[in-house]
């Protein structure tokens, strides 16, 4: 194995804790492996702000459902390995199941309201496997800081939630998604779909753009924004929405209007909602977002 790359908890907490003695900020990059753009963006993000950058790669069971794609989740461990030696990260951690849910294990993480709606409703017990395995892997690898992408904008709320309600010692910093040159939001699933689902799936990052323009244009009516995004969508015969749906952007709570003063302090004074969705295409299920200004 190379001499960065961990797969054993304890061995890599006692690194740790020698790492924090010298004094250095440390950034994590949580990830379940297949990289691509939008984590390397992750990565390169924790180099500016952290001392020693650790990137973990976990396909983590518990955020599985017994009919999802757990067995079949892309793993490719040595592509991985050769994009992180190019950005010379510090620390890789590959656990092995095994060495993070041992026989007995028996402790979970509940985010309670953030994690029920969106996601939650079609992925139920979907955030207490993230909860679960984000915080061992914060405390796994002494966190200072931790990176998501906001393509997962759930997920980031969930995780946000759970580093201030249990008073973790963590920032959580939320990095732009990282789009293909025509707009589809990169994802570790995209190579599931066919060239025909990969062309017709371009209508979601169409219809956050268009749910911007009708903001611009003074629509503050969420049902008539999501209407009119829903049917760009059914433009395309094979998708099969899941959920279009515009938010309050820190507490998710659904919004029916878009009021011209947000109440946000985290996101900023402009952002005034966040729209999320979820479609297939096939077998495959995509999400998206974006933030309203
Ligand atoms: O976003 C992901 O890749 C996963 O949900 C995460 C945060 C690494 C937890 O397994």
């Amino acid at each position: 194995m190379e001499h960065r790359v961990f797969d054993d908890p304890q061995v890599v907490q006692q690194k740790m804790i020698a790492v924090r003695k010298q004094g250095k900020l440390i950034g994590v990059v949580p990830t379940m492996g297949a990289l691509h753009e939008g984590h390397l963006s992750l990565v390169q993000q924790a180099k500016r702000d952290a001392d020693f950058v650790v990137v973990t790669i976990f396909v983590n069971p518990t955020q599985f459902a017994p009919h999802e794609d757990f067995d079949k989740y892309p793993r490719t461990l040595k592509q991985d390995l050769e994009q992180l030696r190019e950005l010379e990260v510090d620390l890789i951690f590959t656990p092995a199941n095994e060495s993070m849910y041992p026989p007995g294990y028996d402790t979970f993480v509940e985010v309670v309201e953030s994690a029920k709606r969106f996601e939650g409703v079609s992925r139920p017990a979907h955030y207490r496997g993230v909860a679960t395995v984000v915080l061992k892997l914060l405390n796994i690898t002494m966190a200072d800081m931790a990176f998501f992408g906001q393509k997962d904008y759930q997920q980031c709320c969930v995780i946000k939630k759970m580093t201030a309600d249990l008073n973790l010692p963590v920032r959580i910093t939320v990095c732009p998604t990282v789009r293909e040159p025509d707009g589809l939001a990169m994802s570790s699933r995209n190579r599931y779909l066919s060239p025909e689902e990969r062309t017709q799936a371009l209508v979601l990052s169409r219809s956050l753009t268009l749910a911007q323009e009708l903001v611009d244009d003074g629509m503050t009516d969420t049902d008539r924004i999501c209407r009119m995004m829903r049917e760009k969508i059914e433009t395309s015969p094979l998708a099969q929405i899941d959920y279009i749906a515009i938010a309050d952007p820190v507490t998710l709570e659904e919004l029916a209007t878009i009021s011209a003063r947000p109440q946000s302090q985290t996101t900023g004074n402009s952002t005034r909602a966040v729209v999320l969705l979820a479609v297939r295409f096939g077998a495959t299920r995509l999400i998206d977002n974006t933030l309203l200004f």
